[in-house]
């Protein structure tokens, strides 16, 4: 079922809030702003819903708080050096935004977009459109953005992302939920554990941009492909966590992108029940800590102090600053190309 809903307003234009349940009362609110997660309310083993992720009661702390909570964030998920890169011999320079460097598509990325929104009841999904006009935060190519919400009655959201631009460009889109599985009000993350389907990850300089190394799991903090408690190893003498104040990382999945989905992360929630398990044909995901989240000026649901740690992202994607570094993956998409990958929470009890 879908149920469309006033959320305030931004650039003089209502905000829409589509609210889809499912046959167990699972629900999730979507915003047109950003295609934001607002709400994800999932049941746990006593039976209540939850909602499982952190975000905000009022547009205004959407617009102006940080962190990108929940938002579909693009046109390049992630950092690019110095915000510069060349693609066929022609120098492109983009906004910069975060210390040196370009984050998350600029200054008006994705993430502040009013989308569009076709419902289809059929299915109990929303299609969602955005378009990024040629040069817009200074990459090429007018592209037109699809993000198609679908919650199945097996308690799975699939979030599926597509694109085309008419010119050359670079691309990477990702959501940018943090999730808590006890509830976005229930404290630290770092009790939850988590299981990762990556054998190497991405270390990167005091600005977060990748060194250029790509280097094995094996024996340092970053190998979960056995489960383990996210906090484990997070205090530990390694310098690339000291680096980052946490996980803030791309790992990259084994094997590289699928055709299909794939299941690539399952993270377990002892306390409430629930597990999340993460399916992606993606190659990478940004393993983030929230170790920024500590904006006291914009609390979050109810009002619920933001804390660092009290949230985590699983932000399945392309590998950062790719453009930048030979032997990382391709997020160059041709003219005319379509750009299409799903990502897919699906939720259990323990
Ligand atoms: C980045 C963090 C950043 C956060 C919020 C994450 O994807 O990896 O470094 O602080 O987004 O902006």
């Amino acid at each position: 079922m879908i149920v469309k809903r006033e959320f305030g307003s931004v650039y003089g234009k209502p905000v829409y809030e589509y609210v889809l349940s499912n046959k167990n009362q699972m629900n999730v609110g979507i915003l047109t702003y950003g295609a934001t997660l607002r709400t994800l309310n999932v049941p746990g083993k006593d039976g209540r819903l939850t909602d499982v992720i952190c975000g905000y009661d009022d547009i205004k702390s959407y617009v102006e708080g940080d962190g990108y909570q929940g938002a579909v964030v693009g046109r390049y998920a992630n950092r690019i050096a110095k915000g510069r890169f060349t693609l066929d011999g022609e120098e492109y320079s983009l906004f910069i935004n975060n210390g040196v460097n370009s984050l998350h598509g600029g200054e008006y990325g994705l993430n502040t977009k009013l989308f569009a929104v076709c419902e289809n009841d059929k299915n109990n999904s929303i299609v969602m459109t955005a378009v990024l006009e040629d040069m817009e935060e200074g990459y090429p190519g007018r592209m037109m953005v699809e993000v198609t919400y679908t919650l199945t009655d097996d308690n799975a959201l699939k979030i599926n992302y597509r694109a085309k631009s008419d010119k050359k460009t670079i691309i990477n889109l990702t959501n940018h939920s943090y999730f808590n599985l006890s509830g976005y009000a229930s404290g630290s993350v770092l009790y939850h554990t988590l299981r990762l389907d990556a054998d190497s990850y991405i270390p990167t300089d005091d600005t977060l941009i990748p060194t250029g190394e790509i280097k094995s799991v094996d024996g340092t903090p970053f190998d979960f492909r056995t489960e383990k408690r996210i906090g484990q190893d997070f205090y530990s003498e390694d310098n690339d966590l000291k680096i980052a104040g946490g996980y803030d990382h791309c790992l990259n999945f084994i094997g590289g992108e699928t055709e299909e989905p794939v299941l690539r992360a399952e993270l377990k929630d002892a306390k409430s029940g629930r597990v999340m398990k993460v399916y992606t044909d993606q190659p990478c995901v940004q393993l983030y800590t929230a170790n920024f989240m500590n904006n006291s000026a914009y609390p979050f649901k109810g009002g619920f102090a933001q804390h660092t740690q009290n949230a985590v992202c699983l932000e399945t994607q392309h590998m950062p600053d790719s453009i930048n570094h030979d032997g990382f993956t391709n997020v160059v998409l041709d003219a005319g190309e379509e750009y299409n990958y799903t990502t897919v929470f699906a939720f259990e009890l323990m």
